[in-house]
């Protein structure tokens, strides 16, 4: 018997609650405009019950109330963890940040932020990442200019920030991105580890166990890629651990940690560098490749704003983060394209206790809240009735300073004591591939006084 029921607000927002199935089928039909559920989120108020099939355990609370997110966030920060679901799913990742919680977390994040504001750290991003502009990527455009080449810019993209991420973890460069664009086994091995994850997503909880039990499908890829992640990654710890230098990448940052400082972390363990390794990895890669590719593709689409960041980059003077911090547009550019294209488009914590949302909502014990980044970029309700057009001036105010937005509002970069460390890292290192690509292309001298003598 085909029998179903709505309650009012499911009606309202088209997402049906079924009998045993919940509302899976409706959000299956609609995975490939995963846009819609931003008019779904409108129409609810900002925050949605999503009803799982029967048994299965994947209630979720689906919000993108700034409301909610600050208070989720920062007020009540101590009631949401990442919680054993997540570790499960991101096992991946082992003991490192991105899967930790209290204690253990509250330590890394020190380590992190003493490592991302040391000045020689910083020296070696910003140089990693020039280097490959001057040596690599300009020359690269070049060619596949003259030959009229097609490429896929996500892919030189995440090339680029690869190799620059493997040289402020190693201090040594793959060199993934060449004119060959050869294949690499570890580059391989984190794609496949990132397909695996998003089917586990996708796929009840029992059926991927099984599958890593009988050692099938995404589940046995997984295996062979994370085998492959663990010998290159001990392969560089142990060079590392043999060499007696004075660096500032991340291995030996973590190598020389002072343990008294930060007890809980054990760096004489590989396992705990691996782990390092591979979450700097994921933090600091596909987040920039796919800001820049946004980026990129929304300049084509709007050569208006092409221009005006251009008068800027041409206006300004000065030195190196002196002069970036000058290109307020460029910025605003920057945050506009990382509103309506977050790279992580889910975010996701579980309670420990029961908790009533400033929505009014209530959250029972162990239960799972997930905002939805993608959809609060769109959402009228919070940039206004223009919230779907790109639009960087809604960054810049009145006085052509930076438009200060809170964090739970544009919330790319998370928000209270999780925010990404490297948020200053990775718009320094995007403005500098920026300026440096929109002058090439328009045949411009280079920007010499940042430091970059191209
Ligand atoms: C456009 C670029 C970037 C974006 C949008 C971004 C965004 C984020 C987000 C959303 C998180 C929270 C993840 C979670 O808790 O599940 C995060 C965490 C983190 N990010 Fe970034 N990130 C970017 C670049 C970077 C870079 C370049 C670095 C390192 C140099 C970095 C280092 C980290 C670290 C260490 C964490 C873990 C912090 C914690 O859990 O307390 N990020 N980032």
């Amino acid at each position: 018997m085909v029998y179903y029921y709505l309650n009012k607000k499911t009606f309202q927002s088209s997402l049906w609650n079924w009998p045993i199935l919940g509302m899976s089928p409706g959000l299956l039909v609609r995975i490939q405009r995963i846009h819609e559920s931003a008019e779904v989120l409108e129409n609810s108020n900002m925050t949605f019950p999503f009803k799982g099939p029967w048994f299965s355990g994947s209630d979720i609370l689906v919000t993108v109330d700034p409301a909610n997110i600050h208070h989720i966030m920062s007020s009540n920060f101590s009631n949401y963890i990442k919680g054993e679901d997540f570790q499960e799913i991101f096992g991946f990742f082992g003991d490192g940040i991105i899967n930790s919680d209290a204690e253990r977390a509250s330590k890394l994040k020190k380590c992190y932020h003493a490592l991302l504001h040391h000045q020689g750290f910083q020296r070696l991003s910003m140089s990693a990442t020039t280097s490959k502009l001057r040596d690599v990527l300009l020359p690269l455009f070049n060619h596949f200019a003259e030959e009229g080449t097609v490429v896929d810019l996500q892919d030189v993209f995440r090339r680029f920030t690869f190799d620059t991420t493997l040289v402020t973890i190693t201090g040594s460069d793959p060199r993934t991105l060449s004119i060959e664009m050869r294949e690499d086994e570890f580059v391989k091995a984190f794609d496949t580890v990132g397909e695996a994850i998003v089917y586990r997503h996708l796929t009840p909880r029992f059926f991927w166990k099984v599958q890593k039990w009988i050692g099938f499908g995404p589940e046995k890829k997984m295996v062979e890629a994370d085998a492959i992640i663990d010998r290159v990654c001990s392969k560089y710890i142990s060079a590392k651990r043999d060499e007696i230098t004075q660096h500032d990448d991340v291995l030996t940052f973590f190598i020389k940690l002072d343990t008294a400082k930060y007890e809980l972390l054990s760096p004489i363990d590989d396992k705990f560098l691996r782990d390092v390794f591979v979450g700097f990895i994921v933090a600091g890669r596909d987040t920039m490749a796919s800001s820049l590719s946004w980026f990129f593709w929304l300049l084509s689409e709007n050569p208006q704003v092409t221009t005006i960041i251009r008068e800027e980059i041409n206006k300004n003077t000065g030195f190196d983060l002196e002069y970036l911090d000058k290109l307020v547009y460029l910025h605003a550019t920057l945050y506009e394209a990382m509103r309506l294209y977050p790279p992580a488009q889910f975010q996701r914590k579980t309670s420990v206790k029961p908790d009533v949302l400033p929505s009014g909502h209530k959250v029972a014990a162990n239960s799972t809240v997930m905002f939805f980044l993608y959809a609060m970029g769109r959402m009228k309700s919070i940039w206004g009735h223009d919230a779907l057009e790109f639009k960087p001036e809604r960054w810049v105010s009145e006085t052509g300073r930076l438009r200060h937005e809170p964090s739970y509002k544009f919330f790319s970069f998370n928000a209270g004591p999780r925010t990404c460390p490297g948020k200053h890292t990775a718009m320094t290192d995007m403005k500098i591939i920026v300026v440096q690509l929109l002058l090439e292309l328009s045949n411009g001298p280079p920007r010499a006084h940042l430091g970059l003598t191209i």
